[in-house]
């Protein structure tokens, strides 16, 4: 039967690139004017394992994953076929009700966090609904209120999460949530107090007896600060920073969005590079492979502070997302991709140390996995940052069927984090294409 006009017929979609612009100039909110990866419209049609195509056929390797959204491959095969067999049966259940699928992946994603506590989870959708959450949790649980966040880290754009944020730009100009505290983030290459833990802990100290009223809710951190400019924490500092926040009465919430779920290689986690156990951990991104899927995972004891009011969101726990989150843990595992993303990441890492001497404007290469960052510098000694030469090796790579980010304070990190399939084969192009861009954008 032709069902051309019927309710079943495909949605019509305009593929062509200045009426989808125009369409989100015309009908979409203009607060998203700003949040766009070049000057000239990209327009994704297709996806499939580490690669994107454009909507005029061209094939890029997908170094930012759809801002790390795609762990284990664009349209997975596995994560489809968990996600089309739930949404045949019943894509939605409300958690007042019971379903299976929640609980199922409860169990298995605690299964991936160190043995000990009697971890719980709780589903939300997105990485900034994570962050209130957790921050909820902290404040209900300790009977504290303030919260310390680092400068430079990313939590999300909604009102709690924005102001954890300590990057100006997301600020709107509207009063920011009480109770946030800003402390200096260690910086490995920027770093004011230099690259070592101890000085940034005594920072912490002061600003908890200076800054608060002596007892705090916790302190929320990145591992790795990703749109920060992929920053990791110096050894010994999230440490460090729980011995200080606990002592006053605070707990540690760890920010996984960008950090975790294989993504590091050496560990499933970013906090287990560091030697400590957070108490509460935010994940989203990732662990839905472009499904919006986040959650909160905590001690029992900590959830339990919340248990006696109402808690709830409408598709927190939806079971569709739930079996594309528990698709992703099995992909990872069947697939081997934390041990792929050590390797092919320590591959791209040379390649661009390698690059480094050649090239010294790549100030400093940096990063974890599949989770790397690149300063481009005016001069090497000096360390000025270079935005503008930034933005041009994006574009050159871009030519080159090569999609990366900009990150760091003054967006002049180079971002790769392509999805976790991502070949050696894959890095040698990257690292040939990253060659030629060098060379014509500096
Ligand atoms: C580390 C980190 N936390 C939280 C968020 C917020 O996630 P969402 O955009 O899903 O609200 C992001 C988003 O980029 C992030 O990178």
């Amino acid at each position: 039967m032709d069902q051309e006009g019927s309710a079943f017929a495909p949605l019509p979609l305009d593929w062509e690139t200045s009426a989808v612009a125009e369409r989100r100039r015309r009908f979409l909110s203009p607060a998203l004017a700003s949040f766009v990866a070049y000057d000239e419209p990209v327009v994704w049609r297709r996806g499939e394992g580490q690669y994107v195509w454009d909507n005029e056929g061209r094939r890029y390797l997908d170094c930012m994953a759809q801002n790390v959204c795609i762990s284990v491959g664009h349209a997975h095969p596995g994560v489809l076929s968990a996600v089309h067999q739930q949404m045949r049966e019943l894509p939605h259940v409300t958690t007042a009700y019971h379903h299976p699928q929640p609980g199922h992946f409860a169990e298995e994603l605690v299964a991936t966090l160190p043995d000990g506590p009697d971890w719980v989870a709780h589903f939300v959708n997105s990485g900034a609904e994570a962050v209130d959450l957790a921050v909820l949790l902290a404040r209900a649980h300790t009977r504290n209120y303030e919260l310390l966040a680092l400068r430079d880290a990313y939590h999300g754009m909604h009102y709690g999460a924005q102001t954890a944020t300590g990057i100006g730009q997301a600020r709107q100009l509207a009063p920011p949530a009480p109770g946030y505290v800003q402390v200096m983030a260690p910086h490995s290459y920027r770093g004011p107090l230099g690259p070592d833990a101890g000085p940034y802990l005594e920072e912490l100290g002061r600003t908890i007896h200076t800054n608060t009223c002596g007892a705090v809710a916790g302190l929320i951190a990145e591992p790795i600060q990703g749109y920060g400019g992929i920053v990791e924490m110096p050894p010994d500092y999230l440490r460090g920073a729980a011995e200080l926040v606990r002592a006053a009465g605070g707990l540690l919430l760890v920010d996984e969005v960008q950090a975790g779920v294989a993504r590091t290689g050496d560990h499933f986690w970013g906090f287990e590079a560091h030697g400590v156990v957070p108490d509460v951990i935010i994940l989203s991104k990732g662990i839905g492979n472009g499904f919006p899927l986040a959650a909160v995972v905590t001690r029992r004891e900590v959830a339990e502070s919340m248990a006696a009011r109402m808690f709830f969101n409408t598709y927190g726990a939806n079971p569709t997302c739930c079996a594309a989150g528990r698709a992703v843990l099995r992909a990872i595992e069947q697939e081997g991709l934390q041990d792929n993303a050590r390797l092919v990441g320590g591959r791209i890492l040379r390649g661009l140390r390698t690059l480094q001497e050649r090239y010294p404007r790549l100030g400093d290469v940096r990063g974890r996995g599949l989770l790397i960052g690149t300063e481009i510098v005016a001069d090497p000694t000096t360390r000025e940052a270079d935005a503008a030469a930034a933005a041009r090796v994006q574009l050159e790579l871009l030519a080159r069927g090569m999609v990366v980010g900009l990150c760091g304070r003054e967006h002049n990190v180079v971002k790769i984090n392509p999805p976790l399939c991502a070949t050696e084969a894959d890095a040698a192009a990257l690292l040939e294409a990253m060659d030629a861009a060098l060379t014509l954008a500096l």
